[in-house]
């Protein structure tokens, strides 16, 4: 009886050993054995799951670089390591100078995300163009979207958005959940700067679909009823729709000259010409409102309200911030009727506020893929395998930032941190084209948010927990009462 018990217990252990070996086995002996030097430390987990369920557990428990430091802690502070997440055996970068030379190196890594964010941002969009034409399309889309004179055209459309949204919030009375409406109010932002003014149908139907639209971009590309990604294909086909539509209106209007009020980023690109003369295709238009929605939506609807968050956390901060804001209220001339880029420019502390927010709460990860084998700090990042950017653990890691889980804006005081280990919008060819819109975007909610309001929380320890972003499990509950 006993010896069977010790068969039992010996027969598992050889089962888990044999299963948690199985991954290495099986993608270290596809190598071949031929590389130069050994892969990163580290392990490639289980079959077909990999890792994925420790870094949902880190995700879950508020602190995704926990995943990261697990990795520092047991294998050494290399700043690279092997593992397996979301089916493909990965390799993890998370120093300033290997994210950087992963980033700008486009010869060797290529973009590294699932195949259903290719097929859903289209054949047109600047995932799935050549080198060059990403480069062309890239120089074509920096007017409109960063572009100094389109900037100070968008303010106009976010300010009376964000001061109506504000007065609704405080005019409730009562906490809501402070998540999802800032999440509203950054969609109907987002529409207006991208397509102007929109009937209420199409606004809803753009918001339901492009709902859709997005679960599907980092699902299984599986084409079937009853998949995310099946979901999130025909809200595609019935967003080009929509879309085209709002194009063809617009293209009528020109050419009548009936263009009334201010422009919006769909005109700006079908006025875009390259040096040739050449100008965009209706699917590239279209194709590019789709991926800077997604790119843009999430990230900035989080940072209007991380940073809120953080300032109503840090009263020092809240004060040095309002006081600016206040200043430069008093210091506009009365003809002057509200924000203008001039005075962005001159918000230094608020900048200082918002890289803040960005370094504390950022997408953690940027993804690439090996081209060919590399050779990187003494290890072997293999043909094929995925590259994980973890620029949020370079954002917290003690050795580029002092005490970094503590909001401290003016730690932005010493310049010199920022070029080297700050990463929030990405880097190399590839970097996001919408940091200023979105700096904007968030500009302007704190600025008049910063005047007239204050947020109180009903749980202000209520757990983080990164599901699609960085969110508190009680959908950040608040009150946002006016200051009188
Ligand atoms: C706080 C807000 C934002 C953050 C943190 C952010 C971050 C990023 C990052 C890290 C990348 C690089 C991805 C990579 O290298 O694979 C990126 C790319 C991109 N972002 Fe943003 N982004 C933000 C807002 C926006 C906005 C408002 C737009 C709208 C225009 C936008 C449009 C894009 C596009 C089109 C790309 C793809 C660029 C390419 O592949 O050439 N982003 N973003």
């Amino acid at each position: 009886m006993e010896l069977n018990f010790l068969w039992l217990i010996a027969g598992g252990v050889f089962v888990f050993w044999f299963f948690r070996r199985a991954n290495e086995w099986y993608y270290v002996g596809r190598m071949g054995g031929g590389t130069a030097y050994p892969l990163p430390p580290g392990d490639l987990g289980w079959p077909f799951f990999g890792n994925m369920l420790s870094l949902l557990k880190s995700l879950r428990s508020g602190d995704p670089n926990s995943f990261v430091n697990n990795l520092a802690s047991r294998y050494g502070k290399t700043g690279i390591y092997r593992t397996h997440l979301f089916g493909y055996p990965s390799i993890i970068v998370c120093t300033p100078e290997l994210c950087r030379r992963v980033l700008t190196n486009d010869d060797t890594f290529g973009l590294g995300y699932p195949k259903s964010a290719y097929l859903l941002a289209g054949r047109k969009s600047l995932h799935n163009t050549t080198p060059a034409e990403h480069r062309r399309l890239r120089r074509l889309i920096a007017n409109p979207i960063n572009g100094h004179q389109a900037l100070a055209m968008y303010i106009e459309n976010i300010e009376d958005i964000v001061i109506n949204s504000l007065d609704e919030f405080a005019s409730m009375n009562k906490p809501f959940e402070f998540c999802p409406e800032m999440k509203m109010v950054t969609f109907k932002v987002m529409t207006k700067i991208f397509m102007g003014s929109v009937s209420d149908s199409t606004f809803w139907t753009t918001h339901n679909l492009y709902n859709d639209f997005r679960m599907g971009l980092m699902s299984m590309a599986i084409d079937l009823p009853g998949f995310t990604f099946h979901k999130a294909l025909k809200a595609r086909k019935k967003l080009v729709k929509v879309l085209q539509s709002i194009l063809d209106g617009k293209r009528v209007k020109a050419k009548s000259n009936q263009h009334e009020g201010k422009k919006d980023l769909m005109d700006l690109l079908l006025e875009a010409e390259d040096e040739d003369g050449q100008k965009l295709e209706d699917e590239h238009i279209i194709d590019m409102i789709l991926v800077s929605f997604s790119a843009g939506f999430d990230s900035s609807a989080f940072g209007s309200l991380w940073a809120i968050v953080y300032l109503t956390e840090n009263p020092e901060a809240l004060k040095k911030a309002k006081e600016e804001q206040d200043e430069i209220v008093k210091r506009r001339p009365s003809t002057q009727k509200g924000l203008s880029l001039a005075e962005i420019k001159q918000m230094e502390y608020l900048n200082k506020v918002i890289d803040e927010m960005l370094r504390k709460t950022n997408p953690l990860s940027i993804f690439r893929e090996a081209k060919v084998d590399v050779s990187i700090n003494g290890y072997t990042i293999p043909k094929g395998w995925k590259i994980m950017v973890w620029t949020g653990a370079v954002h917290m890691d003690p050795q580029n930032y002092e005490d970094p889980q503590d909001f401290n804006p003016s730690r932005w005081d010493n310049i010199k941190t920022k070029a080297a280990a700050f990463m929030p919008f990405g880097a190399g060819s590839r970097s996001c084209p919408g940091g200023d819109l979105a700096k904007l975007i968030i500009t302007i909610f704190l600025h008049y948010f910063l005047l007239n309001y204050k947020l109180k929380r009903v749980n202000p320890k209520s757990p983080l927990r990164y599901t699609q972003g960085p969110m508190t499990d009680d959908n950040c509950l608040a009150e946002v009462k006016k200051i009188l």
